[in-house]
């Protein structure tokens, strides 16, 4: 039996993510078809296509930019969020909740977001080596990207959050409405500031922002200084990256992000684990 899945996005040709999940059903020896699904960018689009894909017998979908916010307000409005959707604000992994199902709730109330960003990235920290527990992490940027890593860092153990933004009000806010939301977030001290005025030493340093998409780079304090840089981009040179490893850092870009979220969505489908290292040397020998 193929079980059917899509990306939905827009645009979305140059995603790579049927390619990943080919070779995730291959590892663990399933058949599937994975598909990338252009969407128009309106609610009544969007709740269509995600309708007709699932009637069509669909198990899983993807939601890519710019439709995470959409998604999550359509499973909010109807099919219900996991905590780390309604935490993030954004849905990335779209199925069926059985139990509507099962209680004889049409399809369209059945489909339920997750979001498995946030514990994608942690994932792919953890496989770099690189120490979460007890670690000080200073957070670039407050837009979707690091909404959706600010929960499961923190459960992954930090001892320090440090929110820089370039429009400190941004930042402030974002902590307000996210110890309002979960109380694991507002047990746990955050400090904001401005990008500029971020200071000292970390031990990891997290680029969330979209300034990788510009020519610009980010305005850091020349003392700014940490053992493990990360950068959510991947693919393209990032100027982030390459200040902190002149300073003796380790860095990352977010590729392996990309494979984690992508691991933990086709885990939540099929209910087979992933050996995500393993998957990403078979994508690897794939790009030679
Ligand atoms: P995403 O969903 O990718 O997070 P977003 O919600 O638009 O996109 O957020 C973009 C983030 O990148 C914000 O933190 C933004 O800073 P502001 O809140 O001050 O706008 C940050 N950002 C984008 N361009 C930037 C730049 N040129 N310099 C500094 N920060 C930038």
């Amino acid at each position: 039996m193929t079980r059917h899945f899509i990306v939905i996005g827009n645009p979305i040709a140059h995603s790579k993510s049927p390619q990943i999940h080919q070779v995730f059903a291959t590892q663990v020896d399933i058949d599937i078809c994975y598909q990338r699904q252009h969407c128009p960018d309106n609610a009544a689009g969007f709740s269509a296509v995600i309708e007709a894909f699932f009637h069509g017998g669909g198990v899983g979908a993807n939601v890519t930019v710019p439709f995470k916010q959409r998604a999550y307000d359509n499973c909010l409005a109807r099919g219900g969020l996991s905590e780390h959707a309604k935490i993030a604000g954004a849905v990335n992994t779209l199925l069926l909740n059985e139990a509507v199902l099962k209680n004889g709730g049409s399809i369209k109330d059945a489909i339920y977001g997750d979001n498995t960003d946030g514990q994608g990235l942690v994932n792919h920290i953890v496989r770099l080596g690189w120490p979460l527990s007890g670690a000080r992490v200073a957070l670039i940027g407050a837009g979707g990207a690091a909404r959706g890593i600010i929960l499961p860092l923190i459960e992954a153990g930090i001892a320090q959050l440090t929110i820089a933004n370039r429009t400190v009000s941004k930042a402030t806010k974002l902590v307000t409405d996210l110890s309002a939301a979960s109380p694991t977030i507002a047990q746990h001290h955050i400090t904001t500031c401005a990008t500029t005025d971020l200071t000292g030493q970390f031990d990891l340093i997290i680029n969330a922002t979209s300034i990788g998409l510009s020519s610009n780079t980010l305005p850091l304090a020349d003392d700014l200084n940490c053992h493990y840089a990360y950068d959510m981009m991947y693919g393209r040179a990032l100027p982030f990256l390459q200040r902190f490893a002149d300073r003796g850092a380790q860095t990352s870009e977010g590729y392996g992000m990309l494979i984690g979220q992508a691991a933990l969505s086709f885990e939540r489908w099929t209910g087979h684990a992933i050996n995500v290292e393993q998957a990403t040397t078979t994508l690897s020998k794939q790009h030679e």
